[in-house]
């Protein structure tokens, strides 16, 4: 928890860009609003336009503002915090920056006393990250002296296995493992959380979590949102490197993972690792017996009329980049052989919705003859966002003098049993950082593994240049080819 004795200096790279404005700054000032931001902290906000310390404080309570999950009790607590935000105009390549930033922190740290804690935080884009690393090495800056020494990056993490390695060995060249944090803001998701409190504080589901009882698993995050401005950036990514590599298989290995030894960060992260060596490997020459691409044309999402993928702004009008994907993969371990594990993540869906659903066997002999296929057998589907919450289905006698069979569900709604707000993932992860537990992070081992896993896909879909991509409706629940996938295997998406 946090300690009041923790003095700590933020340095945020990237500090003009949107993840600042949008996540990083409403998040430190929920946490220090809330009394959980561990104090005296300095902000060091660092990019290239040049600024005032005034001004960028003034947009940061814009920032605030619009999209802070807390806002300012009062103007007073708002320049309390303020305070303790700085501005440093320079360029992240430029090593003269660095030696300016370290001065900077060390007079800060002489004024407020204590040890010197500091935790560069890299919100730039990825084609920064080697620079920022490199000069945060040159100039003595990774090294801890007299308190910890951190860094966070932000996904990608690298866009295929080769560069994923090559980024884990720059950072490693001048951090420890223990130093690194990527982050996966799915993790710090409240929901997300409980899945493995779900699995491992709960004795009734262990003895069910397995091939015996577990038909299949569906892993759904769909969005209704496109491309927005990121057009340029989503052409190079698409949904495969944007949302499977990452969140996707984070949420898979929660799912499948062993029970770890304990809570802590090593032990989570061998166990995750342990599900992403088992996935039986995809195969080059029959992609499409495992993946499924697509692209949103035009149509209407929540009542709008919207343009398609190809008519974006920063898209290519031929373009090839899938903004939906459909995967199936398969664990090769005692617990989960032969159990098709169904991911799929795509842009401008009908409806925002993340959530698991683990469908159950049937039973093996149905006695209610009339029924011969009983009904539909039990699910529990785990709501990550929006509507929180937990559902188990089962199958129930319809009140009557026939023997009429229904299905009936248990449903566990968070924001209704807890009520109030959850907090957003980055106050979690912000707060796990300082605090150095890299529980809800992505090890650097994983990242890579993650990467393999998708590599035959991604060199797949590169070098098939001439079939057409299905194109699906905005405002539809993907591609008909989609359903088909699944279909194949006597299974159907669960719709939200
Ligand atoms: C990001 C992706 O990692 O996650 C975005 O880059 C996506 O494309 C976002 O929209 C989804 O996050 P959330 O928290 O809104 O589900």
């Amino acid at each position: 928890m946090p300690s009041a004795d923790e003095p700590f200096s933020l340095v945020i790279f990237g500090a003009s860009g949107d993840l600042t404005r949008r996540k990083l700054v409403p998040a430190l000032f929920a946490l220090y609003a809330t009394r959980t931001l561990p104090e005296p902290f300095t902000i060091v906000a660092v990019a290239r336009t040049e600024m005032s310390h005034e001004e960028f404080r003034r947009r940061m309570r814009e920032a605030v503002r619009d999209h802070g999950r807390v806002q300012p009790p009062s103007e007073y607590v708002w320049e309390r915090f303020a305070q303790a935000l700085y501005y440093l105009p320079g360029d992240p390549k430029d090593l003269a920056l660095y030696t300016e930033l370290k001065a900077f922190l060390s007079d800060v740290e002489q004024r407020r006393g204590g040890p010197a804690n500091r935790l560069f935080y890299c919100a730039t884009p990825p084609s920064l990250y080697d620079d920022i690393v490199e000069n945060l090495g040159n100039s003595g800056l990774a090294q801890s002296r007299n308190g910890w020494t951190r860094i966070v990056v932000e996904k990608p993490f690298g866009h295929d296995v080769e560069s994923a390695r090559a980024l884990n060995r720059q950072l490693r060249r001048y951090f420890g493992e223990d130093q690194i944090y990527r982050i996966d803001h799915y993790l710090g998701k409240e929901t997300v959380q409980n899945l493995l409190v779900l699995r491992f504080a709960n004795q009734i589901f262990e003895p069910l979590w397995n091939r015996n009882h577990v038909a299949h698993v569906q892993i759904t995050v769909a969005e209704t949102i496109g491309v927005e401005t990121r057009g340029a950036y989503y052409e190079e990514a698409g949904a495969l490197r944007d949302m499977v590599q990452n969140h996707l298989l984070q949420l898979l290995c929660l799912i499948a993972m062993e029970p770890p030894v304990t809570f802590d960060a090593a032990p989570v992260h061998d166990e995750k690792n342990k599900v992403l060596a088992a996935i039986h490997p995809v195969a080059l020459d029959h992609i499409d017996e495992a993946a499924v691409r697509a692209q949103y044309g035009p149509g209407f999402v929540e009542g709008r009329p919207v343009v398609g993928y190809r008519q974006e702004k920063g898209v290519a009008p031929d373009s090839r980049t899938e903004t939906y994907v459909a995967l199936k993969l398969l664990i090769d371990n005692w617990r989960w052989a032969s159990v098709p594990f169904y991911l799929r993540a795509g842009k401008r869906l009908a409806k925002r919705a993340s959530e698991i659903a683990i469908q159950f066997r049937r039973t093996p002999h149905m006695i209610f003859r009339r029924h011969p296929d009983g009904v539909e057998p039990n699910m529990l589907l785990i709501r990550i966002q929006p509507d929180e919450g937990l559902a188990l289905t089962l199958a129930a006698k319809v009140p009557g003098p026939d023997l009429k069979l229904g299905v009936v569900k248990l449903d566990f709604k968070y924001g209704e049993v807890f009520g109030g707000q959850s907090p957003e993932a980055y106050e979690r992860l912000l707060l796990d950082v300082i605090h150095g537990d890299a529980t809800l992070f992505a090890r650097g081992d994983w990242v890579e593994l993650a990467w393999q896993i998708l590599d035959p896909v991604l060199r797949a879909w590169a070098r098939d240049t001439t079939s057409p991509i299905p194109v699906y409706e905005a405002g539809s629940w993907g591609p008909p080819e989609a359903d088909a996938f699944i279909a194949r295997d006597g299974f159907r998406w669960r719709n939200p």
